[in-house]
C-alpha cells in the first residue's frame, strides 16, 4: 500500500514538471492550470455521486433479496445488519449432503457435512452455514459419508480428536481396531444394518470384502476440524533409519527404503494388480467380549414402536436393564469412553409424525436414509420448517423443540446420532402440555379452563 501511493505521487510529480516544459508563454500557463482544477473537480463529483447511487442499491438489494428468503416466518422483525448474507436460516439445521463435493480416491469416496475453518474450503453458502451452525451450537458432531469398491480400504488411521460411530447402509467389511490396552487387535465382519464404534486415537482399518460397494454414514465426536493421521502417511512421514530401527525388518533400512509413496492419495485404496499382491487373505472374528465393545447389531436389536414409527436403539443403559450379555459390553464400552454417541434408526410409517419433543441432554445429527418429509425446529427466537429428502443432513441443537414427519407413500427412514454417552432424556410435547395445570393453560391462552379437558392422557411410554 505505501509503496502504490509513493509510486502515485512521484508520477504525479513528474508529469508536472513536463507541464511545465510544454507551455512556453506565462498565459497559456495560466488558464491550462484553471481547467485542470476545473476538470479534477468534476471527476470529484462524478466518483462520488456513482458510489453513493452504487451503496444505495446495494443495500436495498440485500435488504429485499433477505426478505424473500426468510419469507413468511419473518415478521421484518429481525432487520438483518448489513454485513449478514442472506441465507435462509433453515440451512443451520439442513445440509444437502448429496450436493457437496465428492472427495474421489482409487478405492472409493468421501462426502462431509462439517465445519471448516477455512471458509474457502465450503461449496456454498448454505454448506457454510450448517458448518458454522454446528460450530456454535458446540454439537460435537461431524458426518460424513463413506463408500468403499470391492475390495477396496479405507488406510489404517486413527483420529486424533474425535471418536468415530458409524453405520453400515450397505456391503459387507472387514474391520480391525488397535486398542491402547496391549495393542489388542480386534476383527470383525459388519453387515448392512450394523454399528461401528472406534474409540479416539484407537488405529482402524475397513476393507470391503463383499462384492458391491459398502456406503458408511459415520458421525465423529467433533465440531472442529477432524484430526487424521493414516498409516501409510505417518510411515512415510518417519525418517528411514527411525522407521528401520523400530520395525527392525530384514535387510535393514535398505528394506524401508525399497517402499514407494504412491502419487494418489490412498485413503481409500485399491491397487491395480491387487491380485499379485495378495494371496492369502483371512478375514478373521475376535472372540464376542473384544468385539462387542466396538460393534453393534443395531438391525437386530430390539424394536421400541410408537404411534408413528419405529426407533431401534445402539446406547448405554443404565445396569444394563434390558440387554442381553453381548450387548452389555458394548453399552459399557459407550459409557467407558469420554464424548461417545447415542445411535438410533428411526423409522417413521408413510404420513406418521415424530410429535414435537426435545432433549434436555444431547444435540442430535441425523441424515435420511429413505423416504421424504418435513422436519421442524423452534430455538428461542428463531423457527424454521422445511422438507427433507434422501441425502440430507440434519442437526437440532439440544433442547430445542423439533418434530420430524413422513411425507411420502414409502417410510421415512433415518440414522440419528446424540451426543451423550448416556440414557438420552427427552420431553414430548403432549407430555409437558399434560403436565402443566388446567388453570395455568387457561390463564396463559385467554381460554376457559374446561376447554383444556379436551386433550386426552398421553399414553403410557413404550419401553424407551
Ligand atoms: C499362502 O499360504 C500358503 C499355504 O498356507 C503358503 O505356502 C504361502 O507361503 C502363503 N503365502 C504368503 C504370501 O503368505
Ligand atoms: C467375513 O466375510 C468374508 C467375506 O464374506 C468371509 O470370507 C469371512 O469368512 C467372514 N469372516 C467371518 C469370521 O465371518
Ligand atoms: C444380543 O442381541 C443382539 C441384537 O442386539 C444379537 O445380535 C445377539 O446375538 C444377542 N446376543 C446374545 C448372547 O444373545
Ligand atoms: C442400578 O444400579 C444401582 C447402583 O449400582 C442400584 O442402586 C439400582 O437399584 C440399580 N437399578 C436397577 C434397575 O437394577
Amino acid at each position: 500500500m505505501d509503496n502504490q501511493a509513493f509510486e502515485m505521487h512521484g508520477e504525479s510529480v513528474q508529469s508536472s514538471s513536463k507541464g511545465e516544459e510544454w507551455p512556453k508563454k506565462e498565459e497559456r500557463k495560466g488558464s491550462w492550470s484553471l481547467m485542470k482544477v476545473f476538470l479534477v473537480c468534476l471527476l470529484a463529483c462524478i466518483i462520488t455521486t456513482t458510489i453513493g447511487v452504487l451503496a444505495l442499491s446495494l443495500v436495498y438489494v440485500k435488504n429485499t433479496a433477505f426478505m424473500k428468503e426468510t419469507g413468511v416466518t419473518d415478521d421484518g422483525a429481525a432487520s438483518p445488519k448489513p454485513d449478514e448474507k442472506s441465507v435462509d436460516i433453515k440451512y443451520q439445521f439442513l445440509n444437502h449432503l448429496g450436493k457437496s463435493k465428492v472427495h474421489n480416491y482409487p478405492g472409493g469416496e468421501i462426502q462431509w457435512a462439517r465445519f471448516r475453518k477455512n471458509v474457502n474450503e465450503y461449496q456454498s453458502d448454505e454448506e457454510m452455514e450448517f458448518g458454522k451452525s454446528i460450530n456454535k451450537h458446540g454439537s460435537k458432531m461431524t458426518f460424513g459419508t463413506l463408500r468403499i469398491k470391492s475390495k477396496g480400504l479405507r488406510a489404517p488411521h486413527w483420529h486424533f480428536n474425535a471418536n468415530e460411530h458409524g453405520y453400515l447402509l450397505q456391503g459387507t467389511a472387514w474391520i480391525g481396531v488397535i486398542g491402547a490396552d496391549d495393542s489388542v487387535v480386534t476383527t470383525y465382519n459388519v453387515t448392512a444394518g450394523q454399528v461401528i464404534f472406534f474409540p479416539r486415537n484407537t488405529v482402524h482399518w475397513v476393507k470391503n470384502v463383499g462384492s458391491e460397494d459398502c456406503v458408511f454414514l459415520l458421525f465423529f465426536t467433533t465440531h472442529e476440524e477432524l484430526q487424521t493421521l493414516d498409516v501409510d502417511d505417518a510411515f512415510f512421514s518417519t525418517p528411514e533409519d527411525i522407521a528401520a530401527r523400530a520395525l527392525k525388518p530384514q535387510g535393514g533400512v535398505n528394506f524401508i527404503r525399497t517402499f514407494k509413496k504412491q502419487v494418489e492419495d490412498q485413503a481409500i485404496n485399491l491397487p491395480p494388480n491387487l491380485n499379485e499382491l495378495v494371496q492369502n487373505a483371512t478375514y478373521v472374528q475376535s472372540p464376542d467380549k473384544l468385539v462387542w465393545q466396538y460393534f453393534y447389531n443395531l438391525k437386530g436389536s430390539a424394536k421400541y414402536p410408537f404411534p408413528g414409527g419405529i426407533f431401534q436403539w445402539a446406547r448405554y443403559r443404565i445396569n444394563g436393564t434390558g440387554l442381553n450379555e453381548t450387548e452389555k459390553i458394548f453399552s459399557e464400552s459407550l459409557n467407558k469412553h469420554e464424548n461417545t454417541l447415542t445411535l438410533a434408526t428411526l423409522r417413521i410409517f408413510s404420513n406418521g409424525l415424530g410429535q414435537p419433543h426435545f432433549h434436555f441432554n444431547a444435540n442430535e445429527m441425523g441424515y435420511v436414509i429413505s423416504g421424504c418429509g418435513q422436519a421442524g425446529v423452534i430455538l428461542s427466537g428463531v423457527t424454521a420448517n422445511f422438507n427433507i429428502g434422501i441425502g440430507d443432513v440434519i442437526f437440532f441443537p439440544v433442547g430445542t423443540q423439533h418434530y420430524i414427519k413422513s411425507l411420502c407413500d414409502e417410510d421415512l427412514l433415518l440414522i440419528l446420532a446424540y451426543n451423550t454417552g448416556n440414557q438420552l432424556e427427552t420431553l414430548r410435547m403432549n407430555d409437558y402440555f399434560h403436565g402443566t395445570a388446567d388453570h395455568i393453560l387457561a390463564q396463559l391462552f385467554w381460554k376457559e379452563q374446561a376447554e383444556f379437558k379436551k386433550f386426552p392422557t398421553p399414553a403410557k411410554k413404550s419401553g424407551k
